[in-house]
């Protein structure tokens, strides 16, 4: 990790035009950093994902981007994200920046197989791809999310969930973006299953350099996996801080309060990830187990 930005956030106001206009994002400022993992932590109802949706343009009446601008740095110059017309964004999402959703696991199109599903999404970028070069790069990213490629011509229904998230995570890599934004990648999970895809997902970008913004109300975990880490509180970002300086001296009262509500919070940060190591073999047996249910 350097600290390099590759995506400026500067005061981003997003409005839900209701009845009753709701402000869920105010004035938000953020930067990330090439190569690192930024989580984004807050309670239910704070206003992660709106944020996420509108860093991916995806954001959709009756979301209205009142103030702010974000800039992704490319190695070909800066993008203005919220000036991209529709062809450019085409191209820059899922290329530059991809996003694995909230409850993605049931996303995928039920009557698809993967392999359908990773070409396609391969076609519509690389038009040109060759089938075998569909075919390599579509084993190399399973392999690398830790789904056997022989699982290619499944359905996703004939996947555990587990398996069908791997799947949505390897669709985001695909075309190697700089940035993943993923929002609550692993909370419908089990723990086990969900320890094995963060050590995963720390190892591959450790591999790979590409920048996540990791998105949950689970502060504890984003404290495993996070370099730096921003807390969210009714739309805005109180506090950004690195990961370890924030578990030791959280300025704000609202994180200190947050640190406090997770009494599992005892003991050395990095225990989490650790620990997981250790019991390489237990998630084996544990993933094996959830595959044949
Ligand atoms: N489509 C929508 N229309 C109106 N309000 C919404 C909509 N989506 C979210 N909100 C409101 O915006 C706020 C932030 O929601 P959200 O971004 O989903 O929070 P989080 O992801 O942190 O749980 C909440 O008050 C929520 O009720
Ligand atoms: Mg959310």
């Amino acid at each position: 990790m350097t600290a390099e930005p590759v995506l400026t956030v500067e005061d981003l106001t997003v409005v839900y035009e209701t009845e009753e206009p709701i402000t869920a994002v105010k004035h938000a400022d953020l930067t990330l950093h090439r190569g690192e993992i930024l989580g984004l932590a807050g309670e239910s109802g704070c206003g992660k994902t709106t944020l996420a949706y509108a860093v991916n343009r995806l954001h959709r009446p009756p979301a209205r981007i009142a103030s702010g601008r974000i800039i992704f740095h490319g190695d070909q110059g800066d993008i203005d994200i919220l000036a991209l017309e529709d062809a450019g964004l085409r191209a820059f999402r899922w290329e530059r920046l991809s996003m694995v959703f909230q409850g993605a696991m049931n996303a995928l199109n039920p009557v698809t197989t993967v392999r359908a599903q990773l070409k396609d999404t391969l076609l519509a970028h690389r038009p040109r791809m060759s089938r075998k070069e569909i075919r390599e790069r579509s084993e190399d990213v399973l392999t690398r999310v830790g789904v056997d490629p022989r699982r290619l011509g499944s359905y996703p229904h004939e996947l555990s969930g587990g398996m069908r998230q791997r799947v949505m995570i390897a669709m985001a890599m695909l075309l190697e973006p700089q940035i993943m934004i993923m929002d609550e990648p692993t909370t419908a999970l089990d723990v086990v299953v969900q320890r094995d895809i963060l050590r995963e997902i720390v190892r591959l970008r450790d591999e790979l350099d590409f920048a996540v913004i990791f998105i949950t109300h689970d502060l504890p975990l984003l404290l495993e996996i996070s370099d730096r880490i921003a807390v969210m509180l009714e739309g805005e970002i109180v506090e950004l801080e690195a990961a370890d300086r924030l578990y030791r001296d959280a300025q704000h009262p609202y994180t200190r309060k947050l640190l406090g509500s997770f009494p599992s919070l005892s003991g050395e940060r990095g225990a989490f990830i650790r620990t997981g190591i250790d019991e390489t073999s237990a998630d084996e047996i544990s993933e094996t187990a959830e595959e044949r249910a």
